[in-house]
């Protein structure tokens, strides 16, 4: 029987703010590991010049009342999504006022939005996607089931336009994980499982494509309904085919006895992040893929390094957490099939106008565990894409194509992800060492801020990193990284280009071992030790130039609690700003302004989205915009191309330790028990999000 009895607030533990249970699903306990980064690059506090001052101003302001509005069900409308702009696309638009009324921090188990806005559930977990799907029924639920209705911890989302009348639309949603504590009744060990359970687990990952329609003409959206859904589709880890592309695909290190030939993955692991391309595809971030191996305790001794600094266990055949996947499918065996975990860690690419299409993993873009990956085109034509590496004390890319962009010739821009150059950020702070002092002090420059440099690692079939292959640079990226003297940084998730500015912002969510131990310590760019609640980055690219090797960078945002002394906002009053802890996932709305999805609160709040201008005298004003419930992480955001509706994904809503089925520590969304899914907000009054 199901209590309702709520559990305690996550304990926040040494590591973030994340539940120990989010901690072995989610990562299989990364934080209880060695940092796999063991490279002896120097930080960036080595690394000090001469520079600006450059310190916004301090504001004047109160914060106003706070006034809730809990999400119910209605209606409302949408747009179509953004794409990356063009060469030529004129950009600037004045930044759009974020008038709403911040939610307050709150434990509450809903979806909490601003006075003046509504929301709803778009699709959860186990609703129909394939027509003719089963209804759910956690009891009875089956791999054949899962594998035609929506996944589980839904993370990035892209909403795409159908058609040209702003009716309908294509919602593509990464499935990161599963916890089969809040998936299977009476579930004890991962060992005990059945080897159905496994596969169920197996089919709840992946990505879903659904075609959604607006209801009525608001800025509301809902799964559309009939028996003809031509682009609906499940992406899942039990038999899904992908394809290689780039200079590592057909290598040796791909091969398998399943895939001779090193071309052909089955399925996608730990989907993160992503992005949508300016020719209508959404790119995936394949993020900790190192939990669903075992095994490497007997892999081949070469491979052993590799395999570690990628987080696999080299000494235990059953590392802790394992999720015992080898029952169902063997290539889980790295001590037979050492070469299988060396087909996950790359960005994806998925076109959801193609239901048949093969979605394909490039090569060329680099190996490592992916956030996600956003795309713009520079001026040049060349598509650039940024991405980060969620790990702490890892690091920063871009990726600059080979071939330009082509408006209009579709066929021609799919190919541009497949071949180019591969580069890696090394960040230099701009004060003297001695003022970086763990503290979050600002230096006397008065900014946390500096220059930085585009290291080519490959480009085309040829590597830079001396030592390596191309190769061993694409398939071991990070090994490449270390070899050049990456700047480590604290956990980069995800990294974006503002189209209004060509600003790109990272957000550093946290880490927690920064300066502790003998672990790296601070620098400007990870100013804090520890590093409990994370910071945004800022990079211009000099000139102005995405394909340049040089840019300038600083921290505009500093997180925490605003009365925390560590805590920086861009010189805003601090008094007028929202408390903000381990920043995700970035956005932008049309005119600009920065949204923050954050993950792992250690303020003792449910996570949540925010939202601040980045420009302006307005930079700095951050507020919160909406809560989920306890134990999630807010995923997602997507705003629509008219700023009309913004989605979230509700991920592990009620992750608390001790939570089951039975006994959930959550009962978002229906009241029985706690089930990722896709929100929708939207305004009733129709008028913008945010404004
Ligand atoms: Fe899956 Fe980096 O969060
Ligand atoms: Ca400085
Ligand atoms: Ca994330």
């Amino acid at each position: 029987m199901m209590s309702g009895r709520p559990k305690p607030l996550p304990l926040l533990s040494t590591h973030s703010g994340r539940d120990r249970m989010t901690c072995l699903y989610r990562c299989a306990n990364a934080c209880d590991h060695p940092v796999p980064n063991t490279s002896a690059n120097p930080y960036l506090g080595d690394l000090v010049r001469a520079g600006l001052t450059r310190r916004g101003l301090v504001r004047l302001g109160a914060a106003g009342a706070l006034v809730l509005g809990v999400g119910a069900g209605s209606q409302a409308g949408t747009r179509p999504a953004r794409a990356a702009a063009a060469p030529g696309q004129a950009a600037p638009h004045p930044a759009g006022a974020l008038t709403f009324t911040p939610v307050p921090p709150n434990t509450l188990d809903a979806v909490i939005v601003p006075h003046g806005y509504d929301s709803a559930v778009v699709i959860r977990w186990g609703d129909p996607v394939l027509p003719g799907a089963p209804a759910f029924d956690v009891h009875r639920q089956s791999a054949e089931r899962q594998a035609a209705q929506f996944g589980y911890n839904n993370d990035f989302l892209a909403v795409l336009p159908l058609g040209r009348d702003g009716r309908r639309a294509l919602l593509v949603s990464n499935h990161e994980y599963t916890n089969e504590e809040l998936m299977f009744p009476g579930f004890t060990t991962q060992e005990a499982m059945s080897v159905e359970q496994v596969r169920v687990a197996m089919a709840a990952h992946g990505m879903s494509v659904v075609e959604l329609e607006r209801v009525g003409r608001t800025g509301r959206w809902r799964p559309a309904r009939g028996d003809r859904l031509p682009y609906n589709r499940r992406i899942t880890m039990l038999a899904s085919p992908f394809r290689f592309t780039g200079p590592a695909a057909g290598s040796p290190l791909l091969r398998t006895a399943e895939d001779p030939a090193g071309t052909t993955p089955i399925g996608t692991l730990n989907n993160c992040s992503g992005g949508v391309t300016p020719w209508g595809t959404v790119l995936s971030g394949e993020e900790n893929f190192n939990q669903y191996f075992v095994g490497g305790d007997q892999a081949p001794e070469d491979l052993k390094p590799k395999l570690a600094r990628y987080g696999i266990s080299t000494t235990a055949r059953y590392p802790s957490g394992s999720r015992r996947w080898e029952r169902a499918q063997e290539r889980f065996d790295l001590a037979r099939h050492p070469h299988e975990a060396h087909r996950f860690g790359w960005i994806v690419e998925v076109d959801p106008q193609d239901p048949h299409g093969r979605p394909r993993k490039h090569t060329a873009m680099g190996r490592f565990k992916h956030e996600g990956a956003n795309v713009i085109v520079a001026r040049s034509g060349h598509v650039v894409a940024y991405m980060g590496d969620d790990e702490r004390f890892d690091y920063l890319y871009k990726f600059v194509s080979a071939k330009r962009f082509v408006p209009g010739n579709r066929g021609h821009n799919l190919t541009l992800l497949e071949s180019g150059t591969l580069y890696v950020a090394k960040l230099s702070g701009d004060s003297p060492a001695a003022e970086i002092d763990g503290t979050g002090r600002l230096p006397s420059d008065g900014a946390f801020d500096g220059t930085g440099r585009w290291i080519k690692l490959a480009s085309g079939h040829r590597s830079y990193v001396p030592g390596m292959s191309v190769v061993e640079v694409l398939t071991f990226t990070r090994l490449a990284g270390d070899a050049v003297g990456a700047t480590k940084l604290d956990r980069p998730e995800d990294v974006q280009p503002s189209l209004v500015t060509g600003k790109i912002y990272a957000a550093l969510t946290n880490n927690t071992n920064r300066g502790v131990g003998s672990y790296p310590g601070v620098d400007e760019a990870n100013p804090r030790s520890p590093n409990r609640h994370g910071q945004i980055l800022e990079i211009v690219e000099d000139g102005g130039d995405h394909t340049g090797e040089t840019f300038t960078w600083s921290l505009p945002i500093v997180c925490g609690d605003p009365e925390d002394p560590s805590t920086y906002f861009a010189g805003y009053d601090k008094r007028a700003v929202s408390p903000i802890s381990c920043p995700d996932n970035v956005a932008f709305d049309r005119t600009g302004n920065l949204w923050i999805a954050t993950d792992g609160n250690a303020l003792g709040s449910n996570d949540g989205l925010f939202a601040t201008a980045i420009e302006g005298p307005e930079r700095g004003r951050l507020k919160q915009f909406l809560t989920v419930p306890p134990g999630a992480e807010t995923c997602g955001p997507f705003l629509t191309g008219d700023d009309r509706s913004v989605f979230v994904a509700v991920q592990h809503p009620g992750e608390i330790s001790g939570a089951t089925v039975d006994d959930p520590a959550s009962t978002w969304p229906d009241g029985d028990f706690a089930k990722p899914a896709v929100v929708v907000t939207w305004r009733p009054d129709g008028c913008p999000i945010g404004t």
